[in-house]
């Protein structure tokens, strides 16, 4: 058996898992978001266009939820890890609160947008907003009423896939952590990095779907394996 190549770039997909213990709902659980929610109804263009004040009544409560959250021990690995680590590292995260951020992680990179953030329509500017859009406040920069959650609906394109595609090529090890797999583009990372011949792992409370992709999979709560992950890599 080969000696395995040193570990220097490192790429880490986050799901809603990594922020459950911070009390934030995950989508496909028995008591996720996705079953009094139909996607339909609140996460399309479609239906930005068909009920705006049902849309907007739903992104103006995840963002209340995810201001009164706080981020969690698995959170706060990755921003040990984050400060601690000299190689490339970059956590691309399918979720819309900061609580990656809060825990004082730099090199994050949001795939899915932002819950604390707006997009004009009008004037294509983009604002931090803690506020809410039911009540069509005007936008900072053109005064339009015109303003929509900044985040990626289905059947839009994910942000700044390029740079996501390029790290993974480069990537010596993926760790998904949180995510059930079910979403593409993201589900697909795992097979791209191990084409390119990443090390892949997964961290996460249930096998998800895409489990046989990865070289290893740990079972059990984010906020016990990801700082014992975290310690292992930093050589604690
Ligand atoms: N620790 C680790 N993993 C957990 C925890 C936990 N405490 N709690 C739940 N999980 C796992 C679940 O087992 C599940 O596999 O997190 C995963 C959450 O899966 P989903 O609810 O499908 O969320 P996610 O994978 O992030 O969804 C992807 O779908 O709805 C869209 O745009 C939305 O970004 C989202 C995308």
């Amino acid at each position: 058996m080969g000696e395995m190549s040193p570990i220097r770039n490192i790429v880490i997909l986050t799901g809603a898992g990594i922020s459950a213990e911070s009390g934030l709902r995950t989508f496909r659980a028995t008591d996720g978001l996705w079953e009094d929610h139909r996607v339909e109804d609140v996460a399309t263009p479609e239906a930005f266009r068909r009920d705006p004040a049902l849309v907007q009544r739903f992104y103006d409560q995840r963002r209340c939820d995810v201001l009164a959250a706080g981020p969690n021990a698995a959170h706060a690995a990755l921003a040990k890890l984050d400060a601690g680590w000299d190689g490339e590292l970059l956590i691309v995260t399918q979720n819309i609160d900061d609580l990656h951020e809060r825990a004082g992680a730099r090199r994050v990179l949001h795939m899915h947008g932002e819950a604390l953030s707006v997009w004009c329509l009008a004037c294509d500017a983009r604002h931090h907003w803690e506020g809410t859009l039911l009540d069509g406040p005007p936008c900072p920069s053109c005064g339009a009423i015109a303003m929509r959650p900044d985040i990626v609906w289905f059947g839009e394109m994910p942000y700044r896939m390029e740079e996501i595609f390029d790290a993974i090529a480069r990537a010596d090890l993926f760790v998904s952590i949180g995510t059930s797999g079910a979403v593409y583009p993201a589900a697909g990372f795992v097979q791209q990095a191990a084409q390119h011949g990443a090390r892949t792992l997964e961290l996460n409370l249930e096998r998800s779907q895409g489990s046989h992709w990865f070289d290893e999979s740990r079972l059990g709560a984010a906020s016990v394996l990801v700082p014992e992950w975290v310690d292992e890599v930093l050589g604690a």
